[in-house]
């Protein structure tokens, strides 16, 4: 158990002694379970400085601007390896071996189609609807599906459910895409990998053979690299609480969906796009970061700063040098790229930037390959929800096979005290 200590001295009581652990990368912490039973709680309004689990997943390090999955670095990850072998590394803790890695990857190939029933759950949005507001509702209607595999202690009921999610995202995605179009959905096809088959159910029409890209799906590929997990963020975060009561497990990655969309959180490569899209052109930047640095303006630089990261998030270094191979590859000239970059310079050269530590994010740049992918930006955050699927799914695995408790934060209270009810004709 733990040796080291904290003691905790508060004014008018005895000291309490509370354990510290010590992880195997990053901080230690202290554990503060022992305090309800000292008549304490803590107080830390969005978890600034709470750890609230143990996970053996991913570690960040905020200040190097390092990313480990299961201890491998996500420069490797996406240099090398793809998405359905980096989702199995996140579910299983390994790398898979070549005869682990095909019987997994058939296994999600057949697990694509969704059923037909669900295709009518799309008729009941409007053509117009945001395609995060149709997957919040179409992911979390899965869990009145699959009553074959939902004993959420039986671990291979868990591993059903997470290799249904993982091979249908991509599918449900693309039927948002399509439905906003008013083209008809596309079937999954089972000779083509991961990527393409999301490319080609998002952009193959029934009319014809499917032409795919080789760059853009690599592209992809590597974008639902960069997406796939990162530790405690606010929609992991969520996926794990709703878990934590034992919740349908397709309930609770809808959960995950809904606090992905925020600007704050996976909607910034949306607002990234928006906001290059207001700015126009460089000569506006400088007005813009005056305006970020406008404590009564309310705007903040989208895809700049981060809660954990104080350095570059290795995601988007990886995600910019990508940028530039995709465009050249494609042959495009996209001002929204120079307009990043232009931003990113003056940013980082900037004192409020520098002094907060705010460097460029996941998000600053992915909107510009997924522009050039063809991909709408109405669709950027759908697709970021695709990625994160498999982060999800894995941190929801991790707490269901380990001893856990149903989360139930407390609070500081600062409302009134008990008093008298008032009759209506007594008011004044
Ligand atoms: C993602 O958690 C994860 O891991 C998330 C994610 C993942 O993969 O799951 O990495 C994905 O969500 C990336 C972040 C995407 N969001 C954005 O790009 C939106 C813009 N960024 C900010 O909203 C903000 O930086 C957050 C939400 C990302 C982080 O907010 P924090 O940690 O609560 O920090 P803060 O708001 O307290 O900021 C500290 C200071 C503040 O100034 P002071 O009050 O100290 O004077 O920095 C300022 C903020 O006003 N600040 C910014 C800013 N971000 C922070 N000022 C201008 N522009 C910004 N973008």
């Amino acid at each position: 158990m733990s040796k080291k200590k904290a003691t905790l001295s508060v004014e008018g009581r005895e000291d309490i002694e509370l354990p510290v652990y010590e992880p195997t990368l990053g901080q230690d912490v202290v554990d503060v379970t022992g305090l309800t039973a000292q008549g304490l709680f803590t107080y830390d309004p969005g978890f600034q400085s709470t750890g609230a689990c143990e996970s053996r997943i991913t570690f960040i390090d905020g200040a190097k601007g390092k990313l480990l999955h299961r201890g491998y670095s996500i420069e490797e990850l996406a240099a090398k390896s793809d998405y359905l072998e980096v989702s199995y590394l996140l579910l299983y803790g390994e790398l898979p071996t070549e005869e682990q890695k095909e019987t997994f990857v058939n296994t999600v190939k057949n697990h694509t189609m969704v059923h037909e029933q669900l295709r009518v759950f799309f008729n009941g949005f409007r053509r117009d609807a945001h395609p995060m507001a149709i997957m919040c509702g179409v992911v979390g209607a899965l869990s009145a599906f699959y009553h074959d595999s939902l004993d959420i202690h039986d671990a291979r009921h868990r591993e059903v459910t997470a290799l249904r999610l993982i091979a249908k995202m991509p599918t449900i995605a693309a039927m948002c895409y399509k439905y906003a179009q008013g083209q008809p959905f596309m079937y999954p096809r089972n000779d083509l990998d991961y990527a393409e088959n999301f490319l080609h159910m998002m952009f193959g029409v029934p009319c014809e053979e499917t032409k795919i890209s080789p760059t853009l799906a690599r592209a992809m590929d590597r974008i639902f690299i960069l997406h796939a997990d990162h530790e405690q963020n606010a929609s992991t975060s969520t996926v794990r609480l709703a878990g934590s009561s034992g919740a349908n497990p397709f309930a609770c990655i809808a959960a995950g969906i809904s606090a992905l969309w925020g600007p704050a959180h996976g909607g910034a490569n949306e607002a990234v796009l928006n906001m290059l899209e207001e700015i126009g052109e460089p000569a506006n930047v400088e007005k813009f970061i005056d305006r970020a640095k406008d404590k009564n303006d309310p705007f903040k630089l989208m895809g700049f700063g981060h809660r954990v990261y104080k350095n570059y998030d290795p995601r988007a270094t990886v995600m910019r040098e990508s940028c530039h191979e995709v465009l050249n590859e494609l042959g495009v000239q996209d001002p929204k790229l120079e307009l990043a970059m232009k931003l990113e310079e003056i940013a980082l050269n900037d004192p409020y930037f520098k002094e907060k530590k705010l460097f460029p994010n996941v998000d600053f740049y992915s909107g510009i390959i997924l522009s050039a992918i063809g991909i709408p930006t109405s669709m950027f955050t759908v697709i970021f929800a695709l990625s994160r699927t498999v982060g999800w799914v894995a941190h929801w695995n991790e707490m269901i096979s380990n001893t856990y408790k149903i989360g139930r934060p407390r609070q500081l209270y600062t409302g009134q005290t008990e008093r008298e009810f008032v009759p209506l004709k007594e008011r004044k």
